[in-house]
């Protein structure tokens, strides 16, 4: 397999969609292939972030990768923007890629919210930079959470037409990595969106520097319905908070949803909240220490990310070299 591109944006706290839709998986990946992780910081201003807490946000998230397992030896870890190579390939992608494509993009939509003539102009063409990401690097697979499964195929669209506009084989396609149970965590407000660090409630999401209260506190106002806890995936059907809150349970005990039914079905959901609070607190308390203890020490954070930077720099370079050439620069 080819090289493995993925990011995270440091937009707020890590939240549990991003530990079991990403972080995790990323330690599964990282003795069996090339691997590049990102902190990419000129996503996140694509809404405002406040300056200083912009700079504590990229720290926590590479605290976060570390404390999760991710190796800075085994991996490039880096921030996106100490390799000036996003920007460069952004702006051409953004001459390659369509109005029309990015209209369809569902995640604008959401993020722009109703007030879309007031959106950055940085939030539409996000999914380009997005692409400039992984292709700066002739990344092939990219392991993320079902949420983005629609912005990698633009990326692919976009590669495709580069390589077709100018003739030639530059840039690969990238394939979606995807998996297991967790692949898309929803809020615990509303079961029909995704758990995120930038959604303006805080009990929406479960953040990985939670303590053992706060976990508790969140998951007990957790939304459900009056219902016991659904005795198999069937009856999970149209209950989308409580299936919600299943998927979590099984992720988090790296089982399959209808273990979790088989031993929780019938149960109230007072007890099933309990039992996955306790098993929440137990997998993350360790991770969160951890954290802690690299964002005691931002010296040593930062010089990992500007290792990771020069090593990304170099892949990066002769890549950026090619297609400036390709271009007609
Ligand atoms: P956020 O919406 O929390 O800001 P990012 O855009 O930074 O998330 O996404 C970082 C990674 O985490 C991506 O790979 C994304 O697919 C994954 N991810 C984010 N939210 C979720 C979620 N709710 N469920 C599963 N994976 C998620
Ligand atoms: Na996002």
């Amino acid at each position: 397999m080819g090289r493995i591109f993925s990011g995270v944006q440091p937009s707020g706290n890590l939240t549990l969609g991003n530990y079991l839709g990403a972080i995790r998986n990323w330690v599964k990946l990282q003795n069996d292939h090339e691997c590049i992780f990102c902190v990419v910081d000129m996503h996140a201003i694509t809404v405002w972030q406040d300056p200083e807490a912009l700079r504590r946000a990229t720290r926590e998230v590479a605290a976060g990768m570390l404390a999760s397992g991710v190796d800075p030896k085994k991996n490039i870890i880096f921030n996106q923007s100490a390799v000036s190579g996003h920007a460069e390939l952004g702006w051409i992608l953004n001459c390659v890629s369509r109005l029309g494509w990015l209209n369809r993009m569902t995640q604008f939509k959401e993020k722009a919210g109703k007030h879309k003539e007031n959106a950055s102009v940085g939030l539409y063409v996000y999914p380009n930079l997005m692409a400039a990401d992984i292709l700066l690097y002739k990344g092939t697979h990219v392991p993320v959470g079902d949420d983005q499964k629609q912005h990698l195929e633009l990326a692919r669209d976009i590669a495709q037409k580069f390589n077709n506009d100018f003739g030639r084989e530059v840039f690969p396609l990238p394939e979606p990595m995807i998996f297991g149970s967790a692949t898309r965590v929803m809020s615990l407000r509303d079961g029909t969106k995704k758990m995120s660090k930038s959604d303006p409630s805080e009990y929406s999401r479960i953040s990985m520097t939670d303590d053992a209260d706060m976990i508790a506190k969140k998951v007990r106002k957790a939304k459900t319905d009056p219902h016991p806890v659904p005795d198999s995936v069937e009856a999970c059907g149209d209950r989308p908070e409580a299936k919600n809150l299943m998927n979590i349970f099984a992720a988090l005990s790296d089982q399959e949803l209808k273990e979790v039914c088989a031993e929780y079905g019938g149960q109230s959901f007072a007890d099933f909240k309990r039992a996955l609070t306790d098993l929440a607190v137990s997998k993350l308390a360790p991770i969160s220490e951890e954290m802690q203890r690299y964002m005691d020490d931002p010296a040593q954070v930062d010089a990992i990310l500007k290792d990771g930077a020069e090593r990304a720099n170099a892949i990066a370079a002769p890549v950026l070299k090619e297609v400036k050439e390709v271009v007609g620069f």
